[in-house]
């Protein structure tokens, strides 16, 4: 069956407003720098924008279009700078303003774009919105800005609906008076540090209409908009009744949930959308939206609302052809009917790392995070599944999002003492469930320095270990077959062979074989036991892994090949 992508460089689609070339987030390459891990500059062991500007040259040698930042404003860090205390601003943990000026500029100067976080669902314990709004009366205007609500029970005593937050626990948390009095209940869907807003009051819209001209105006281009699904409540806040084992409410199958994907967010984008159409340019909004099917995400990027959607159904997609292909065809679909790309993303900060994930049992329920006594995945075998998926990805048709370490192969750490978790979920699940810092840990880029080269002294944040030393990017640099030259090179390839604008064409393949042509270029990934041949006529370009003796393609490589020239 076909799949075309009817997206090319000269497609009508694909013309900038003011005419000048093509879309250049159409087919974008986007890296993910989660700030506080990536480089420090000072030495506190926790990664800072100077510390990113510096490494600047290194992320253009790699070959990648745009970065996105995750958050480095003013927060009390409660979820890792999740929970925004002033959206106008620069956490001096991180630097300071002119700090964010100097990255945009330095980063436009080598052609990367930028991409900020806007975290818009809810604000931080500690912005003075929610300060103002708990020493204010109920039904006041400053309660009216968050969602306040009395308590069920004679004396108010048991939380308003049955809702949970996502890291755990219940999702409201009452405030008594200063007397003691028995006060009202305010809902955090996240952390009781991050007071969800009340997207109906205009104050709210109009105060995030202003931010996103704030960094507009200081050159950036464009928002991931974190939450993007969560931002209007069914208005009558219903009880839910959760699916077992889950707190999310996001299976397909299931009614949906009052608290997400709710009709009334798609007016918000559209009023972004306008606004970011005033400014001369291509800034776009990406929506982190936990939405499926692929259909119903769609919506979040039809052509008046955001540019591109996280496609987490293709992150969340088994290791079996079966599961690759029916969710690369699906995705297509969807997205290709609102004139939309698709997104491709394998790893992020709130995931495991895909060099890991893909290690585990394919069908069994994903933990959220490993401990040290919980059983160890196969490291080989993960690397080797995550490399063959990377290259299946940057193969793909639409816009690619890495995440920091993943071009050097990095795996989770899944040894971390507990003691040193710093994510709410370990906290807020009775330490239950390890959470996310697993992914997190500060990276390595040079093998016999401090902190492996992360900043000037041993500091890290959270520790890394030992092995960090194997994966460094001076390990890996200019040394063939180091997953570090897979992700360049096939960068390169991708970028000169025009792939993200290309056509999607599957081809005839064994049950356990992904087959597809994508323009000019075969590639094959093998899911099975036995190695199999590449179509007649086709000779390797590049593999995710050495091919067999026979220039077969072994169990869990993938192959982009070219007809031979003779
Ligand atoms: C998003 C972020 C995640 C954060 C949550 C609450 O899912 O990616 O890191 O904890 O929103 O803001």
């Amino acid at each position: 069956m076909n799949t075309p992508s009817t997206r090319t460089r000269d497609g009508a689609g694909t013309r900038t407003r003011d005419g000048a070339g093509t879309d250049w987030w159409r087919e974008a390459v986007i890296y993910q720098i989660y700030p506080r891990s990536f480089a420090d500059s000072d030495g506190d062991g926790i990664g800072d924008l100077p510390g990113v500007v510096a490494r600047l040259d290194d992320l253009v040698a790699l070959g990648v279009d745009a970065i996105w930042l995750s958050p480095f404003y003013p927060s009390p860090q409660a979820d890792a700078g999740y929970d925004v205390a002033d959206y106008r601003d620069v956490d001096p943990i991180f630097g300071r303003l002119a700090d964010a000026d100097r990255l945009i500029a330095e980063a436009h100067d080598r052609g990367l774009r930028v991409i900020v976080d806007l975290v818009p669902n809810h604000t931080s314990s500690a912005h003075p919105w929610f300060v103002e709004a708990l020493g204010a009366e109920p039904g006041s205007p400053a309660r009216d800005r968050y969602i306040f609500r009395d308590g069920r029970g004679p004396n108010g005593e048991r939380p308003p609906n049955s809702w949970r937050s996502v890291f755990g626990g219940p999702a409201w948390t009452k405030v008594d008076g200063p007397d003691g009095t028995p006060g009202q209940w305010y809902l955090h869907l996240f952390d009781a540090g991050q007071p969800d807003l009340n997207w109906d009051s205009t104050q709210v819209r109009d105060e995030f209409v202003a931010i996103l001209r704030f960094w507009l105006d200081r050159g950036v281009d464009g928002f991931r908009v974190d939450v993007a699904h969560g931002l209007v409540k069914q208005a009558d806040l219903a009880d839910w009744h959760y699916p077992e084992e889950t707190t999310s409410g996001d299976h397909v199958d299931q009614p949906r949930p009052p608290m997400w994907d709710q009709d009334g967010v798609h007016e918000i984008y559209r009023q972004w959308r306008s606004v970011l159409d005033e400014y001369p340019g291509q800034q776009i909004l990406v929506a982190e939206a936990w939405v499926q099917p692929a259909e119903r995400l769609a919506a979040y990027v039809r052509p008046d609302e955001m540019h591109q959607a996280f496609n987490f159904e293709y992150l969340e997609a088994a290791w079996t052809s079966e599961a690759q292909r029916t969710v690369i065809e699906r995705s297509l679909a969807a997205t290709d009917k609102v004139g939309a790309p698709t997104t491709w993303v394998l790893s992020n900060h709130d995931v495991l790392r895909h060099a890991t994930r893909l290690a585990l049992p394919i069908g069994a329920a994903r933990p959220r995070g490993i401990g040290a006594n919980d059983p160890q995945p196969d490291t080989a075998l993960g690397l080797r599944r995550a490399r063959a998926a990377t290259l299946m990805m940057l193969a793909l048709p639409g816009s690619a999002y890495l995440y920091q370490g993943e071009e050097l192969g990095l795996p989770e750490h899944t040894t971390l003492p507990d003691e040193v978790r710093q994510d709410p979920t370990w906290r807020r699940t009775d330490h239950t469930e390890r959470g996310r810092d697993g992914c997190r840990v500060p990276i390595p880029w040079e093998a016999d320095s401090p902190s492996y080269g992360f900043g000037p002294t041993d500091a890290s944040w959270l520790p890394q270990p030992p092995v960090w030393a194997e994966y460094a990017l001076d390990r890996q640099r200019d040394v063939p077959g180091s997953t570090y030259e897979l992700y360049r090179t096939a960068l390169r390839l991708r970028r000169e062979l025009g792939l993200g604008a290309g056509r999607l064409r599957w081809l005839e393949s064994p049950e356990d074989v992904l087959a597809c042509c994508v323009d000019e270029v075969t590639v094959v990934t093998n899911f099975g036991a036995e190695p199999v041949s590449l179509p007649p006529g086709t000779e390797p370009l590049i593999a995710s892994g050495p091919l067999n003796g026979s220039g077969r393609v072994p169990t869990d490589v993938t192959v982009w090949a070219r007809q031979r020239v003779r």
